[in-house]
C-alpha cells in the first residue's frame, strides 16, 4: 500500500479533487465505477502527480496506507448509501470514509453513527468552490471526529484555497455538523444570487440601462465593500453577449431559476429551529415563483400594476442606493445564516465557531467575499455575537445605508418592481431592532381564541383572560 489519500467517484469534483491532491504531492488512489473514466483521468493528467488506478473496490482499498483515507465523491442520497455500503466490508478499524458531496446533515448523522459501529470514522465534509475550486482549492468544512481531524485535517488544509496564507478550512464539528455548515452556506448562496439579480433588475428598470451596462457598475462596485466573486461572475455574465443572436446573453436564458435543493434544506431546517433566515427563504421561493408557469401565465397581463413609469432623475445617486441597499440586505442575509448556524449548534450540541466559519469562507468558496473578513474580526472581538447585524463594525456600515435601502425598497413597491430579498432584509432590520412588536396583538389573539395564554410586561406568570366572560384574568 502507498497512497497516502484515496478518491471514489471521478466525475468532474472528484478528478479535480483527486488532481489537487496529486499536485500537493500526496500519492492518490483513484477509483471510479467505470474503470474508463479511472483510466482517461491518469492518462489526461498523469503529469499532476502520482496516481495509483484501481479497477475494483478492493484493490482500490488495499492500494492506501493506514488509517486509509477514502473521499467518496458520488451524488448524494442512495449513490453515496451504496459505494459506503460496499467500503464499510474492505476496511478496518480506525480508517476514515469522507463524503464531500452536498449530503443532507441528517443522513450525515446517521452514516456517522452507522460507521462509528464498525470502528470507522465517518467525516462528512462540504466543499465549497465548484469544478475550479476542487482543482485550484476550494473551501472546506469538515465534521465528524475530532480525532479523525488530527489526521486528515493537515492534508484537507493543504489543498485548501488560501487567504493570507491561512487555509480557508477548519474543523467544524461532531457528526453532520460540517454537511449542516455547508447547506447553510449554500442558503446564504441563494440570498445572495438573488440579491444580485434584484439590484440588477432595478438598474435595469430604474435606469433602463442595458445589461452591459449594468455589468460595468457591477465590476465598479467589485472593487469596493462588494467585492466578491458572485459580483464579479456577475459582471462578466451581465457582459456577455449571445454569439447565435448577439443580444445580452441574460436576455436570452430562460427566467426560471432551478435548484437540487441545498437551499431549500437551510429553509426547512430553521423553520424546525425557528430562525428566521427570511432573505434566504425569499431567495428560495423566488426561484420557486420563477418556475410557477401556469401561475405566470395567468397573471401575467391579468394583475394590474397601477405603478407610473419609472423615472428616476439623478442616475449616479440611485445607483448608490443599490448599492448601499445591496450591502445592507447581504449583511441582514449572513446576520441571519450565522444565527441559524448558532441555533443548530446549541440543539444538536455541535459547538460550532462562527469567527472559524467566517474565515474559512474568505476564500475558495462560491460566497467568498472582502466582507467576510468584517464578519471574521466581528467574532474575535466577541465569539458569542447575539446578532451578528448588531456588531459595532455592521452598526456603522448599515446604518449608513439605511435611508438608501428604505429609498430602494419604497421605490421598488411604488414601481412595481419585485424585490422580495431587499424588502423582506429590511422589514427584519426593522422588525429585529423594535422597541414593541405587534406580535403583542397576536399573542393576544391566540387568547382570545384558544385559551393560549400570555405574559405580561409588567411582571412574572403565565395569565388567560376570560374573553367569553367577564374578562376578568387569572394567574395560570
Ligand atoms: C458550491 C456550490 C455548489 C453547487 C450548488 C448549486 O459551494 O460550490 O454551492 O455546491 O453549485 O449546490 O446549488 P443549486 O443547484 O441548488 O443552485
Amino acid at each position: 500500500a502507498t497512497a497516502q489519500i484515496g478518491v471514489t467517484g471521478l466525475a468532474v469534483m472528484g478528478r479535480n479533487l483527486a488532481r489537487n491532491f496529486a499536485r500537493h504531492g500526496y500519492t492518490v488512489a483513484v477509483h471510479n465505477r467505470s474503470w474508463a473514466r479511472t483510466q482517461s483521468l491518469v492518462a489526461d493528467h498523469g503529469a499532476d502527480g502520482t496516481f495509483v488506478p484501481s479497477e475494483s473496490m478492493a484493490e482500490f482499498v488495499a492500494s492506501l496506507e493506514r488509517p486509509r483515507k477514502v473521499v467518496v465523491m458520488v451524488k448524494a442520497g442512495g449513490p453515496t448509501d451504496a459505494v459506503i455500503a460496499e467500503l464499510v466490508p474492505l476496511l478496518e478499524e480506525g480508517d476514515i470514509v469522507i463524503d464531500a458531496g452536498n449530503a443532507h446533515f441528517p443522513d450525515t448523522i446517521r452514516r456517522e453513527a452507522e460507521l462509528k459501529a464498525h470502528g470507522l470514522h465517518f467525516v462528512g465534509t462540504g466543499v465549497s468552490g465548484g469544478e475550479e475550486g476542487a482543482l485550484n482549492g476550494p473551501s472546506i468544512m469538515p465534521g465528524g471526529s475530532r480525532e479523525s481531524y488530527t489526521t486528515l485535517g493537515p492534508i484537507l488544509e493543504d489543498i485548501s484555497a488560501k487567504v493570507d496564507g491561512v487555509p480557508c478550512c477548519a474543523y467544524v464539528g461532531p457528526n453532520g455538523a460540517g454537511h449542516f455548515v455547508k447547506m447553510v452556506h449554500n442558503g446564504i448562496e441563494y440570498a445572495d444570487m438573488q440579491l444580485i439579480a434584484e439590484a440588477y433588475d432595478l438598474l435595469r428598470q430604474g435606469l433602463g440601462a442595458s445589461a452591459s451596462e449594468i455589468g460595468d457598475i457591477f465590476a465598479e462596485w467589485n472593487s469596493g465593500d462588494l467585492e466578491s466573486f458572485l459580483i464579479e461572475i456577475s459582471a462578466d455574465v451581465l457582459r456577455h453577449v449571445d454569439a447565435e443572436t448577439g443580444q445580452a446573453f441574460v436576455d436570452v436564458v430562460l427566467d426560471r431559476a432551478e435548484q437540487k435543493g441545498t437551499g431549500r434544506w437551510t429553509v426547512q431546517n430553521a423553520l424546525d429551529l425557528g430562525v428566521p433566515i427570511t432573505g434566504i427563504a425569499e431567495a428560495t421561493f423566488a426561484r420557486a415563483l420563477s418556475g410557477s408557469v401556469p401561475q405566470r401565465e395567468a397573471a401575467r397581463g391579468a394583475l394590474p400594476a397601477h405603478a407610473a413609469a419609472w423615472d428616476v432623475q439623478d442616475r449616479d445617486a440611485f445607483v448608490e442606493d443599490v448599492r448601499l441597499a445591496l450591502y445592507a440586505s447581504k449583511v441582514v442575509a449572513y446576520s441571519q445564516g450565522f444565527d441559524q448556524i448558532a441555533a443548530a449548534s446549541a440543539e444538536y450540541d455541535w459547538d460550532i465557531d462562527r469567527g472559524a466559519m467566517a474565515r474559512i469562507w474568505r476564500g475558495g468558496c462560491i460566497i467568498r467575499a472582502r466582507f467576510l473578513n468584517r464578519i471574521t474580526e466581528a467574532y474575535e472581538r466577541d465569539a458569542n455575537l447575539p446578532l451578528l447585524l448588531a456588531d459595532e463594525y455592521f452598526t456603522g456600515a448599515v446604518g449608513n445605508g439605511v435611508a438608501a435601502w428604505r429609498r430602494v425598497v419604497a421605490a421598488a413597491a411604488q414601481n412595481g418592481v419585485p424585490t422580495p430579498a431587499f424588502s423582506s432584509s429590511l422589514a427584519y432590520y426593522d422588525g429585529v431592532r423594535a422597541d414593541r412588536l405587534p406580535a403583542a396583538l397576536v399573542q393576544a389573539q391566540r387568547d382570545f381564541f384558544g385559551a393560549h395564554t400570555y405574559h405580561r410586561v409588567d411582571r412574572d406568570g403565565t395569565f388567560h383572560t376570560e374573553w367569553t366572560g367577564d374578562r376578568s384574568e387569572t394567574a395560570q
